[in-house]
């Protein structure tokens, strides 16, 4: 098994410097595009704090679709991407009591109105204005960012959890957190990710597992289903085996999954996920990055009373719980990180499918 040496939390010095290096790119276009460039250091305003950066991971969709020109939100360029991330607090804006200079912290920016519906009932995953810092506005695979204080989640108290282990649980913990409560994970049930070596699926996994589920996770890749095996899983299987169906039913004594997790939208993968579903279950997908238009067989579903839900991202609620596993032990898997300098590599390397988990981009800490 691949094992990350830990990261140092960095120092902040007394002033910020005026400007620091960034990753950008000034148009879209494959890994290449990326490069370093000087810019201004972001001065934190009233409700935000400035944090000096020491992980931030590498998306799928957020990072890697973003600079390819295929995410629906065209940034104006150049851009900063990098969306979930960890560091030190080096400055707050005025009013900021609750965080202060020094503390350690994960940053997860996706950030509903405030103002509407769903926002107003703590759902602010279905906010028609959520923001995402990297993607609508500059993001942290530079020195510093800016950051409202409702993106910042304190380190726990006493925790041995590292930046980029830190950046690697920021917003991947906090959907699949809301996966399994939206849809109603309970300790022992069977459940079923599809693509669980991905960064998503395998945090979704992981804490699927911790929360006392019995968890079967897939891959395509035979050396990805080792090392899922490695970490435990219940079960491990290739979803495009002819096999998938019976072997998962064997499995579950014939009762089926009880909670499906498909963020990846792949239509043969999706129905065998609908056929070994069970009665009542759920099946919840976050993500269709392989197209989204899947089969799917409405005789079945109601007369088994099962239900297919989104999930676009998580919560305040979802995170406040995610943050307590996290202090109960909860750890994602963070495959490999690459410096800064190298997020082209990075990229290059998540879209050649060779990750297990997530991979982060690190800064120099001292
Ligand atoms: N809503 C959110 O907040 C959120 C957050 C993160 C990710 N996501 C979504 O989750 C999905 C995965 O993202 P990620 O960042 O976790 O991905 P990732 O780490 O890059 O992993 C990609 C996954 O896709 C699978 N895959 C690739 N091509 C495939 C194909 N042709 N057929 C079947 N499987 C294939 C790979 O499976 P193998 O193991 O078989 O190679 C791997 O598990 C995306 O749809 C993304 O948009 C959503
Ligand atoms: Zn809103």
């Amino acid at each position: 098994m691949r094992t990350l040496t830990p990261l140092a939390w960095p120092d902040v010095p007394a002033a910020p410097p005026r400007t620091m290096t960034a990753v950008v790119f000034d148009e879209f276009g494959p890994p290449e595009v990326l490069h370093p460039a000087p810019v201004d250091t972001p001065v934190p305003g009233a409700g935000e704090v400035l944090v000096r950066v020491a992980a931030v991971c590498v998306g799928r969709f957020l990072d890697v679709a973003l600079r390819a020109g295929r995410h629906p939100v065209k940034p104006a360029l150049p851009h900063v991407p990098g969306v979930e991330h960890a560091g030190t607090v080096a400055a707050v804006g005025e009013g900021v009591s609750a965080i202060e200079v020094g503390q350690h912290v994960a940053v997860w920016p996706v950030l509903g109105c405030g103002e509407c519906e769903h926002c107003g009932v703590g759902r602010s995953e279905a906010c028609a204005r959520l923001r995402i810092a990297g993607v609508h506005a500059h993001g942290a695979y530079a020195e510093y960012t800016v950051v409202p204080t409702a993106a910042v989640w304190p380190i726990p108290a006493g925790s041995d959890l590292d930046p980029a282990t830190a950046a690697g649980v920021a917003l991947a913990g906090p959907v699949a957190m809301n996966q399994l409560r939206q849809a109603g994970l309970r300790p022992g049930d069977w459940v079923l990710v599809q693509g669980a070596a991905s960064a998503l699926g395998a945090t979704t996994a992981e804490l699927a597992r911790h929360l006392g589920a019995r968890v079967i996770g897939t891959s395509r890749a035979a050396w990805k289903r080792e090392r899922l095996t490695e970490r435990g899983l219940d079960a491990v299987l290739d979803p495009t085996d002819p096999g998938f169906v019976d072997e998962v039913r064997t499995l579950t004594g014939g009762a089926g999954i009880a909670v499906a997790v498909d963020d990846l939208g792949e239509p043969d993968i999706f129905a065998r996920t609908t056929d070994v579903l069970a009665p009542c279950g759920a099946l919840v997908s976050s993500g269709a990055f392989l197209g989204g238009r899947v089969p799917l067989d409405l005789a079945r579903l109601y007369t088994l009373n099962q239900r297919v839900l989104g999930v676009r991202t998580g919560n305040a609620a979802s995170a406040r719980a995610l943050w307590e596993e996290v202090g109960r032990g909860f750890r994602p898997v963070v495959d490999r990180s690459f410096p800064l300098a190298e997020a082209a590599a990075a990229h290059r390397f998540l879209e050649a499918d060779e990750n297990m988990g997530r991979v982060v981009l690190t800064l120099p800490t001292d």
